[in-house]
C-alpha cells in the first residue's frame, strides 16, 4: 500500500489460526492501521490482494464483513444516537437474509428474522456485560464501554477472524483487564484474533504470538519470550539506549510501536 511515496506496507504474510490469538507491534507510523484497512477493504492496495482461508476478498468492506473479517476502530466509530441495542442490530446485517421488500413489507419472515437478530444481539450484550444497558444511547457510556460495544458490534456479524485496532487505548489498568478476558473469551469460542495494540503487558500476556512491523515491513515474528527478547525489537521501540539523568525520575514509558503489513489473514 503506497501513498505518494511513502510505502506503508509491504508483502506481510500473517497466518492467524482460529482460537489463537495473534498480536501486531510496531512503532507510531509503522503501517498496522493501514494494514487492517487493506485487509477490510477501506483501502484499495496499489499492488497485490488479500485473501483469507485461500480465497482472494474483493476490496469492499461489506463484502470482506460477510466473508468472516470483522474489525474495530483505533477512533471509536459508533452510531452515537442510536441505542446500545440498535448498534449490535446494525452489526448484523451482513447476516440476515431478509431483503428490502420483506423489511418494508414487514411480512412474518422479516419478524421472525428481526425477532431472531434482537435475540442473538441480546446474548452479545450479554456476553460484554452491557446488556442492561441496551436502550442507553451509545454516546452516553463511559469510553471503556464504547470500546466494548464496539467488539460486540464486530461479533455481530459472526466473524471467524476478529481485527482489534487498540482495543485497549485510554482504557484504566482494570478496564484493560478485563478486556484482556474478554479477548480471552472470544478466542475460547473459536474465533482468530489478530490486535494491534501499544500497551506490551497487555500484549505479551495475551498473544500466542506476536509479529513487529517496523516501516511497513514484517520485522520479527514469535512467541511473546522470542520477541521481547529480540534486539531488533528493542532498538525498534526504544531507539538507542538512553541514561537517565537526574530530573529522570519516570521509569521508561511503555514501549510503542510500528507495524505494517499486507497478506493473507486466515
Ligand atoms: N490515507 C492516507 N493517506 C496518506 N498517508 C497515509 C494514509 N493512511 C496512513 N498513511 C500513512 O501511512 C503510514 C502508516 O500509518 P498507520 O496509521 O497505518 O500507522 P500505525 O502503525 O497504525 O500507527 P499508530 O500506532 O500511530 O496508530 C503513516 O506514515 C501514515 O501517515
Ligand atoms: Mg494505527
Amino acid at each position: 500500500m503506497r501513498f505518494g511515496g511513502l510505502t506503508a506496507v509491504r508483502s506481510v504474510d500473517f497466518t492467524v489460526n482460529s482460537g489463537e490469538i495473534v498480536g501486531l507491534i510496531g512503532p507510531n507510523g509503522a503501517g498496522k492501521t493501514t494494514f487492517f484497512n487493506c485487509l477490510t477493504g477501506l483501502y484499495v492496495p496499489t499492488e497485490g490482494t488479500v485473501s483469507y482461508k485461500g480465497t482472494v476478498l474483493p476490496p469492499k468492506p461489506h463484502l470482506v464483513t460477510k466473508a468472516g473479517i470483522a474489525r474495530t476502530f483505533q477512533n471509536i466509530r459508533l452510531f452515537a444516537n442510536m441505542t446500545v441495542l440498535e448498534n449490535v442490530l446494525v452489526g448484523r446485517h451482513t447476516r440476515t437474509k431478509e431483503g428490502l421488500w420483506s423489511a418494508l413489507l414487514r411480512g412474518p419472515g422479516f419478524k421472525k428474522a428481526e425477532k431472531a437478530s434482537e435475540e442473538r444481539a441480546m446474548e452479545l450484550l450479554e456476553f460484554i456485560g452491557l446488556a442492561h444497558k441496551r436502550d442507553h444511547l451509545a454516546r452516553n457510556l463511559p469510553y471503556g464501554e464504547q470500546r466494548k460495544l464496539e467488539i460486540a458490534r464486530a461479533l455481530a456479524s459472526e466473524p471467524g477472524l476478529l481485527l482489534l485496532d487498540e482495543p485497549t487505548a485510554g482504557m484504566n489498568p482494570q478496564e484493560t483487564r478485563a478486556t484482556e478476558e474478554l479477548v480471552f473469551a472470544i478466542r475460547d469460542k473459536g474465533i482468530a484474533v489478530l490486535v494491534i495494540e501499544h500497551d506490551m503487558r497487555f500484549i505479551f500476556n495475551l498473544c500466542d504470538r506476536v509479529a513487529v512491523l517496523v516501516q511497513g515491513e514484517k520485522l520479527v515474528e514469535g512467541t511473546s519470550d522470542v520477541v521481547q527478547a529480540d534486539e531488533r525489537v528493542v532498538a525498534a521501540y526504544l531507539g538507542e539506549p538512553f541514561e537517565a539523568t537526574p530530573e529522570d525520575t519516570q521509569p521508561a514509558t511503555e514501549a510503542e510501536s510500528t507495524t505494517s503489513t499486507k497478506g493473507e489473514a486466515q
